[in-house]
């Protein structure tokens, strides 16, 4: 009755997690939330006014597919801002970064083509390229090579059938960044194989360090990069973002979102034009402040638990975990500490298979009080399952 690639598609256990806490909520518990990849903090202020605004002054109405030109000129001046400049008739504003991947799947891959992508990573990728009959080809990234694909396993992935990667910098779940020197030699190696790369970015702006590049167009033009009003600027449910694509893609791409989307959201992009005045700047920056001290708050207190960070993250909102001292796998480990102890987090299984059954993410999208209250019940779960030290 529905199509063979519905089918493929898995539920995430994070999901059926998320309804298991709120049933305990629902009976009067409190549930510590570690789950969820939204930041905890309501839109700025300025932006919500600027919302306000375009609705009553009656900009509701379609705009032109590629977003209206002062948004995109706006984000032309925010790299600009950063040194990097990219001419706004490079900038597709879309429906989020998922409206973003949408248009590029259907702008670079046909059917039987496949699309390297890194496990773990961010569990969706997969879908965008099976939506249009492409095969997403996983590489195993691991702790030694700081969760991110090396040069040699890149090269060694990539096969004849292969048309292009989709890498992120900082990634979900891992929150590290790709090497500047490996983006580069990534790209070029594409390009030599007539290919793509795609680099993710919604996570762009929540370092915790100084980055080594504020953007991968920094490092090199020959990419197609993806961003998000939802992450640093805090506007998840606005469903905002854009993609950055060279020259010769305009047309093609903006052909396609015409047809997909006719526009992304009127208001949501006269609200966004706010984003960038410096009385919001000044709240996402303290908000970025606020994940970095939540992130040592929560590292430090599982690390006193015995857990291992094998990499401590670049940025984004994630501690990647492994949690072999307990002795259980994963997605078991979950499930016991939402039940005995209501303490919501997500199995590595939830972003691939590779060494998934070790690994959880911890989210730092809550309270610092929320955390230590979640350490301390994460504490006496682990004595009274005597997985002790
Ligand atoms: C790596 C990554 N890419 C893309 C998205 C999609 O974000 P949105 O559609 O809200 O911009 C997410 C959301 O969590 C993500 O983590």
């Amino acid at each position: 009755m529905f199509s063979s690639r519905t089918k493929e598609i898995s539920p995430f256990v994070v999901m059926q997690l998320l309804q298991r806490a709120q049933e305990y909520e629902r009976s009067g518990k409190t549930v510590v939330h570690l789950e969820v990849g939204e930041p905890d903090f309501q839109t700025a202020e300025p932006i919500v006014k600027a919302a306000h605004a375009a609705i009553d002054a009656g900009r509701t109405k379609y705009t032109s597919a590629s977003g209206i030109s002062d948004l995109r000129q706006r984000i032309s001046a925010y790299y600009q801002s950063m040194g990097v400049a990219v001419s706004p008739n490079r900038i597709m504003v879309t429906s989020g970064a998922s409206g973003g991947l949408t248009l590029l799947a259907g702008l670079l891959l046909d059917p039987s083509d496949r699309l390297l992508i890194t496990d773990p990573g961010y569990p969706c990728n997969e879908v965008f390229a099976r939506l249009v009959g492409a095969i997403p080809k996983p590489i195993a990234v691991s702790a030694e090579h700081r969760f991110q694909p090396t040069l040699a396993s890149f090269q060694a992935a990539w096969c004849e059938q292969t048309r292009g990667a989709l890498l992120a910098s900082p990634s979900n779940p891992t929150g590290t960044m790709l090497s500047a020197q490996d983006l580069g030699d990534m790209a070029a190696f594409a390009q030599s194989r007539q290919g793509f790369l795609i680099l993710d970015e919604i996570y762009q702006g929540l370092h915790h360090n100084e980055p080594e590049y504020v953007s991968g167009l920094a490092v090199t033009d020959d990419i197609y990069v993806l961003n998000s009003f939802s992450k640093f600027f805090g506007m998840t449910g606005w469903r905002l973002g854009w993609v950055v694509v060279p020259e010769h893609a305009i047309e093609p791409i903006t052909s396609l979102a015409q047809n997909l989307f006719i526009s992304p959201s009127a208001p949501a992009q006269y609200a966004a034009l706010a984003a960038f005045d410096d009385d919001a700047m000044t709240v996402h920056k303290a908000r970025q402040q606020a994940f970095v001290s939540r992130a040592r708050l929560l590292s430090r207190g599982l690390e006193a638990l015995g857990f291992k960070i094998p990499v401590a993250p670049d940025g984004a909102f994630y501690l990647y975990v492994d949690i072999c001292r307990t002795g259980m796998n994963s997605t078991d480990f979950c499930w016991r500490l939402i039940d005995e102890y209501q303490v919501a987090v997500t199995p590595g299984a939830d972003f691939g298979t590779h060494q998934a059954g070790s690994h959880v993410r911890f989210a730092y999208t809550t309270d610092e009080q929320s955390i230590a209250l979640g350490l301390e019940r994460i504490g006496k779960a682990l004595q009274a399952w005597g997985a002790g030290q």
